[in-house]
């Protein structure tokens, strides 16, 4: 299996607090590895320094290395098409103050497409893999905004695959989204796995058991258990503060 992104030694601190010690992680190509472990275990900040979203917070320091296919993403100078390559879904929904059309289109004009077919077809496509292009087909160019919270962070997802990233990172997609349309949107994601890696950060147990192929277990910034979801939701886990977490008896 394809090593998409190697994390080595990476150390995450705040100021002069340590969220992430020494944690060490391959994520394979077209895997969906999910992230779970309790509030504050350093899972969103792990995921930050995948397409160095940690750039733009001036207390974050990181140590250590992220590789993207081989190469050092800390090392490269374009952080923009980094960006591109590795999407992130963040909890809580931006919708950027633009239309829901300009929202979805925006990154492929950014990279400069101009083709009114070929935008019309990305914003048609995006929003049907996240589950949104029903409600607002007739109302794409009325504010994101205005949109209800739900239907933003699945804005964010539609805008997240506009850019046709490789690896998608998602921070807790389904916080604010219901039961129905959280698994329409999970059965996109079994699907866009064909040809994407996927990071998954999720507080629910059995999102991560119905859709990771690996599971990672993190406490206090560190990585407690990692296997494949059919040994670490059968019992098989290496420390037994996994099998407590995943049994809801803690977190
Ligand atoms: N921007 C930030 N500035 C300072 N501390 C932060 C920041 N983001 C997260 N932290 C701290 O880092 C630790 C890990 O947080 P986080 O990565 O958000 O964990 P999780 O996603 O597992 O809840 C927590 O103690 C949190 O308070
Ligand atoms: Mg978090």
């Amino acid at each position: 299996m394809k090593k998409k992104i190697e994390i080595k030694n990476l150390k995450v601190s705040y100021g002069s607090k340590v969220v992430i010690k020494d944690l060490s992680l391959d994520i394979y190509q077209n895997e969906v590895i999910a992230i779970i472990g309790p509030a504050n275990s350093g899972k969103s900040s792990l995921l930050r320094c995948l397409n160095r979203m940690t750039d733009f917070n001036n207390e974050v320091k990181v140590e250590g290395s992220v590789l993207l296919d081989g190469q050092n993403i800390y090392e490269e100078e374009d952080s923009t098409f980094l960006r591109r390559r590795v999407g992130m879904v963040s909890p809580l929904p931006v919708g950027l103050p633009m239309t829901i059309q300009e929202n979805v289109t925006y990154a492929p004009r950014m990279a400069g497409c101009k083709n009114k077919a070929e935008l019309d077809f990305i914003l048609e496509d995006c929003l049907k893999k996240a589950a949104l292009w029903d409600e607002v087909k007739d109302r794409l160019h009325t504010l994101a905004t205005k949109l209800s919270g739900g239907q933003q962070q699945r804005l964010t997802i539609a805008r997240a695959l506009s850019h046709h990233p490789e690896v998608l990172c998602l921070d807790e997609f389904s916080i604010a989204i219901d039961p129905v349309t959280t698994m329409k949107i999970e059965s996109v994601l079994h699907e866009l796995k064909k040809d994407m890696t996927i990071v998954m950060v999720t507080n629910v147990i059995n999102q991560a058991k119905r859709l990771g192929d690996r599971t990672a277990m993190m406490l206090n910034g560190e990585i407690l258990d990692l296997d494949e979801n059919s040994k670490l939701f059968n019992g098989q886990t290496k420390d037994s503060r996994t099998k407590d977490y995943i049994e809801g008896l803690f977190g």
